[in-house]
Order: structure tokens, then sequence, then C-alpha cells
């Protein structure tokens, strides 16, 4: 299988180096705009081709795969590119600009019979295949709630605000964790720049079982925070990514309501128990994202993070976008 990878910026040299590192995988031509990317290819992988047009992976009759790792705004046109030049296309996340352009991919990839996936490189991660075991499993019961905080000093970005930037990572694990589909977003943020782009935001999502989840996405923190906590009425989890090695801990920890008839109030009975440490894998999560792309190419696979998922992350962040321009008003999804 022969791929092109389009972007060499910041992500391009990672999926560079984790393609490459398959057998039965060869990476012909790297494009990127940008002639000065291109030069570092020459010195460490002198058997991949570069190019500033990215058609000459798109017109390459021997390439059947590609890898779009360049700003948002350009996914859509350069993967229905590839699409209709009979590529299979891995996009880097969020996987559009928006759900209309992300459902007409969908369509031209099924049309072909083409695979269709998205990078949410965290579904990838020890941590979260442990997430996913112990919430599947039911160890933690009914999931009540899903909180996110992901904040720094964070590079503010010219083209995207930072929800569209940083929360498709949490999303796209909300999405993984919990079938359920959620049916409204309520979003608030603010710029503190000229150009309106918010670079602090706060998100919830509403599911109708009562689950609640909430996200908080800033580039104007001090401090550097990467922790999602997923509440189960059995159990609760935390997630520090922050942590080098005790990533994850389940607090066996809750709560039981029950009514006092005669005061008419509610009595909170509470329970504290033991903390655990999972052991979790600690492979590099971009090396399983692109076995999984490579075989639902060459073995018909359904890869974990498929069109589906993409698409619900850019749904749910295009709602929270109008909900933001409209100062947090619910918005049906
Ligand atoms: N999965 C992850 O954890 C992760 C991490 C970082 C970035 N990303 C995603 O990767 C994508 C790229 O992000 P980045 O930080 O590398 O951006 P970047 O701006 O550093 O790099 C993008 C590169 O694409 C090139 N480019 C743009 N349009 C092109 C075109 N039509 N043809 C050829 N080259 C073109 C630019 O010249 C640039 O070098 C984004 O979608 C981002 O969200 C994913």
């Amino acid at each position: 299988m022969k791929i092109g990878i389009v972007g060499f910026g910041y992500w391009g040299p990672n999926l560079l180096r984790n393609f490459s590192a398959f057998d039965n995988c060869k990476v012909e031509v790297v494009a990127d705009y940008r002639p000065e990317r291109l030069n570092s290819i020459k010195k460490n992988y002198s058997f991949v081709k570069t190019t500033t047009n990215a058609d000459d992976i798109f017109n390459d009759a021997t390439i059947s795969a590609v890898v779009i790792a360049t700003p948002v705004f350009s996914h859509y046109e350069l993967a229905y590119k590839a699409l209709v030049s009979n590529k299979h296309v891995l996009i880097e996340k969020p996987m559009t600009a928006s759900g209309a352009e992300a459902e007409k991919l969908i369509e031209i990839a099924n049309a072909k019979n083409k695979v269709l996936m998205v990078d949410h490189t965290f579904l990838y991660t020890g941590a979260i295949q442990k997430m996913k075991q112990l919430v599947s499993n039911g160890d933690i019961g009914k999931v009540n709630y899903f909180d996110s905080t992901r904040i720094n000093l964070g590079l503010f970005q010219q083209d995207v605000n930072v929800l569209w930037d940083l929360a498709p990572h949490d999303i796209s694990i909300l999405a993984h964790l919990i079938p359920e589909k959620p049916y409204s977003i309520n979003a608030t943020g603010i710029s503190h720049t000229n150009n309106g782009i918010e670079n602090i935001a706060y998100m919830t999502v509403n599911f109708e079982s009562g689950m609640i989840a909430h996200f908080n996405c800033s580039w104007a923190s001090p401090v550097k925070i990467r922790m999602t906590l997923v509440g189960g009425d059995k159990k609760m989890i935390v997630f520090n990514d922050m942590e080098p090695t005790e990533k994850l801990k389940v607090y066996d920890t809750g709560y039981m309501v029950k009514t006092d008839e005669e005061k008419h109030r509610i009595l909170v009975d509470y329970r504290v128990g033991d903390i655990y440490i999972p052991k979790i894998q600690n492979n590099e999560a971009l090396s399983y994202m692109a076995s999984d792309f490579i075989c639902a190419v060459t073995k018909n696979t359904k890869p974990v993070s498929d069109f589906n998922l993409g698409l619900e992350v850019v749904k749910i962040l295009e709602g929270a976008q109008q909900s933001i321009k409209q100062k947090g008003k619910e918005i049906l999804l």
C-alpha cells in the first residue's frame, strides 16, 4: 500500500514517522506548499519523494491512500479531490469545517467504496482504551456526567476558535465512550483579540437520559490542565493526562439520595472507598491509529475512529459555534 501525505507542518512529521514504520505500507510522496518544510525529509527519509503540489499525489495512480494533515478549512477540498481520484482517505481531526462538508465526503466515500477515516488519536491511547472497557463493562455503572478541562497558555490560532482547536479530542472521547447521541448544546465563549476568534470557551452537551457533558477549553490559562472526569453511579474515573504514569484513577466513590418524607428534604448518603490505578498500555497511540487505517484499507475492517464519529464531532462543534454567537442559546442537534 503506497500512501501520500498532504501537509508537513507540525503534525505531518509524526504521521510520516509512524506510517514509515510499517512493512506493508510505503510513504511514496509528501506534499507541502512550503518547500522549506520538505527539506528535512530528504535528509531522514531519502526514499520519500516530495512536492509542493498535492495534485501530484492525487494524479499518481500507484498511490492508494492519502493522509491529510493541513489546517481544517482545507480538509474538505483535499479529501474531495483524493476520493474522486479513487484514493482511501485519512483526515486529521476535526474532519471538516462543517457538518455538510463531512456528509458530502461520506456520501462520496460510500459511493466509491473507499475508506474515509479521521485521526482522533486519543481513541488509540491506552488510557482511553481502558476507560472504554470500564464504561462498557458497567464497572462504573450508569454514567451521570463527563467533564473535561483542556486549558493552557496555548497558541492563538488564526482560523479556528479554541473549541475547534482543542475540543475535538474530548468530544471524540465522549462519543467513543457513550453510545447515546446528544440532543442539544449550549456554549459561551469570548475573544480577547480583535479578530473575534474565541480564545476561551465553555460548552455543555445535553442528553435525553439525563447525562450531561461539559468542556472547558482555553488558550489563556497560566497552567496546563488536561483532565477528564467520568462520573458513574457506582464509581468515578479521573483521567489526568499530565501524569506521566498514573494517568487513570478509579474512585469507588458515590452517593445515594433518599427523600425524608416528613421533613420534605433530600438525604444524601456518601460513600468514599478505595482508589484503584489500572495498568494501561503506554505505546504510541498514533502508531495504533495508522495501523487501524492500514487494516481498514487492506483488510476491509471498520476503523475505531470512523467517519460517523468524525461527523458527530463536527456537528457538536458546529452547534457550539451557533450557540456562542447567540450568547449561549440552546441549539438542538
Ligand atoms: N491528532 C492530533 O493529535 C493532532 C495534533 C496536532 C494537529 N492535528 C491536526 O493536524 C492538522 C494540521 O495541523 P498542524 O498543526 O500540523 O498545522 P500546520 O499549520 O503546522 O501545518 C499544516 C501544513 O500544511 C501545509 N498545507 C496547507 N494546505 C496545503 C495544501 N493544499 N497543499 C499542500 N500543503 C498544504 C502548510 O504549508 C503547512 O506546512 C490540523 O487538522 C490539526 O487539527 C492533529
